[in-house]
């Protein structure tokens, strides 16, 4: 498998499009970290299914925008695994509201962990990536980054700025071999998108070309392209995984 012997590190891997991820990168031979904030049980619900499936991986918890706890969090990574060969920068939240009402708590919130989280995460291992002159760092944006939305001003700037963010690395890193690259999920089946009405998940099925929400692990599957030897040449980019509702890049 083209991913053994490297070690994995997915942000907020307890549920939803994480879990996918680890599930996926574990297949291909990694052994992944499983990163959550609160919900223990559901980390060890997704090392559980790796370890069913005949991989190898672990659970370690830490608040993304909390940068001495991640900082602590690599060296005891490192200490035990050798370091973080792929991170996947996919923890996220959402504090929704229209920008007239927005507390100033719920914009920081969301910058804070969707894109704060992934400089403090990419920060702690680029030294270790550019030592082993190997590495992937991906970043999980959203269609929200490109199109916009109502009552998400908070969640798109962070999502855009995370595309920004990963073209610039990407150009301080390539001397390394190390790649850097987002993925853009449309709207995909999650606890984050579960309390959409079923009015507003037809509204939105009706904007997307194939005809429904995409699940886990549609995103998965492009995540591990992009942590692959196949990608190699593939840096600054992003793959929409979106179903057709936004084709432009
Ligand atoms: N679902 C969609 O339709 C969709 C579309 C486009 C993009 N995305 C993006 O895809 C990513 C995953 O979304 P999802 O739908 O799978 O979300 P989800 O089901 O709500 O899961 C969120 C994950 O992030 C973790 N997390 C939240 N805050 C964290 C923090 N401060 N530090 C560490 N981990 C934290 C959670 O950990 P706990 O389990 O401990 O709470 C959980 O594992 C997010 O970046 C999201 O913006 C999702």
């Amino acid at each position: 498998m083209s991913l053994d012997g490297k070690t994995a590190l997915v942000t907020g891997g307890s549920r939803g499009i994480g879990r996918a991820v680890c599930l996926e990168l574990a297949a291909q031979g990694a052994t992944v970290g499983i990163n959550y904030v609160s919900n223990s049980a559901a980390a060890d619900e997704t090392l559980a299914a790796i370890t069913a499936a005949g991989g190898t991986g672990f659970v370690v918890g830490f608040d993304v925008a909390d940068s001495a706890a991640v900082q602590q969090a690599i060296k005891d990574i490192t200490a035990d695994h050798g370091g973080v060969d792929i991170l996947v920068n996919n923890a996220g939240i959402t504090r929704d509201g229209l920008m007239v009402r927005m507390k100033e708590s719920d914009w920081d919130a969301v910058l804070d962990t969707n894109l704060k989280g992934a400089f403090t995460c990419s920060k702690a291992v680029m030294r270790g990536m550019m030592k082993k002159r190997w590495g992937r760092i991906i970043n999980i944006t959203s269609v929200i980054g490109f199109l916009g939305n109502g009552g998400q001003v908070n969640y798109a700037a962070a999502k855009a700025g995370l595309v920004g963010f990963s073209k610039s690395m990407a150009r301080e890193l390539a001397a390394r071999q190390i790649t850097v690259n987002c993925v853009a999920p449309g709207y995909i089946v999650t606890d984050m998108t579960s309390d959409l009405s079923e009015d507003i998940q037809e509204m939105i099925k009706a904007r997307i070309p194939l005809g429904t929400l995409g699940t886990p692990e549609d995103v998965a599957a492009a995540v591990g392209y992009l942590a692959s030897v196949e990608s190699s040449y593939m840096t600054g980019q992003t793959l929409h995984v979106n179903g057709g509702m936004y084709m432009g890049n």
